[in-house]
């Protein structure tokens, strides 16, 4: 790839295919992809191991003493792709329950977990050729990437791709479980005092209920080169 690195934003509700678009995008122009959601979900398995966090509560006062000893670091395997790992044990299988994915929507509204999580993430961005996926990344993580994508699908659609999603893994949900379980995220994501999820005033919008990947990247890259060309001329 030609020509001076970029950060790239790729924000949007759960279950929209902002990991697949986030990662093809990595992968055809050789750079780094981030997982942010991903963090968030080591946080709350680490505060679900500890009983900090049950179906209705949450001690946020442990959280808060020991969110230092939290260490997230990412590694690709021997397939290419990239596992999450919490404190040096592979955790990946693991952060991907609906315990950890409603644990991660809780532990997300907290400030202190953010400003932990915004910083390390700011850090892996400090020398350009990342993409980042989560909700945040265009309003605040990098408020100045220079691309920024905002995906959104029909509640229904997401249900769909995430019931397959954890079909595929081995589990076995109930569609209105992952229904009502992507519903309340998105009310949890979009409400929520700090950071809520919001398109970035800059970035490009897409709604792909009906959209399918290839498209969606081509899509993505075409903006790129739009605004990487656009960068060279000024
Ligand atoms: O993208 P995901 O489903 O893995 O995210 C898990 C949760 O973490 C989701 O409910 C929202 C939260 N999150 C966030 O608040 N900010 C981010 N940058 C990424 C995820």
């Amino acid at each position: 790839m030609q020509g001076k690195k970029i950060n790239i934003a790729v924000d949007g509700y759960s279950s929209c295919g902002k990991s697949t678009i986030a990662k093809g995008l990595a992968r055809e122009l050789g750079y780094t992809y981030i997982d942010s959601g991903a963090m968030y979900r080591a946080v709350a398995l680490f505060a679900i191991r500890n009983g900090w966090i049950s179906e209705s509560e949450m001690d946020e006062e442990q959280l808060r003493q020991h969110v230092a000893d939290i260490h997230i670091t990412f590694k690709t395997n021997h397939q290419g792709e990239q596992e999450t790992y919490l404190n040096g044990e592979n955790v990946e299988q693991q952060i991907r329950t609906l315990e950890a994915a409603n644990g991660a929507s809780r532990v997300s509204t907290l400030g202190f977990v953010r400003k932990e999580l915004v910083n390390q993430q700011q850090l892996m961005g400090k020398q350009k050729g990342v993409v980042m996926d989560g909700r945040d990344i265009g309003t605040v993580v990098f408020p100045d990437a220079e691309l920024k994508l905002f995906l959104t699908a029909s509640p229904d659609v997401r249900a769909l791709r995430r019931f397959d999603e954890m079909k595929a893994n081995g589990e076995n949900p109930s569609f209105g479980d992952v229904l009502a379980n992507v519903k309340e995220r998105d009310l949890r994501d979009t409400t929520r005092e700090e950071s809520p999820l919001r398109k970035a005033d800059d970035a490009l919008e897409l709604d792909n209920s009906d959209i399918g990947i290839e498209e969606q990247l081509r899509w993505a890259l075409e903006m790129f080169n739009k605004i990487t060309t656009e960068d060279e001329q000024n």
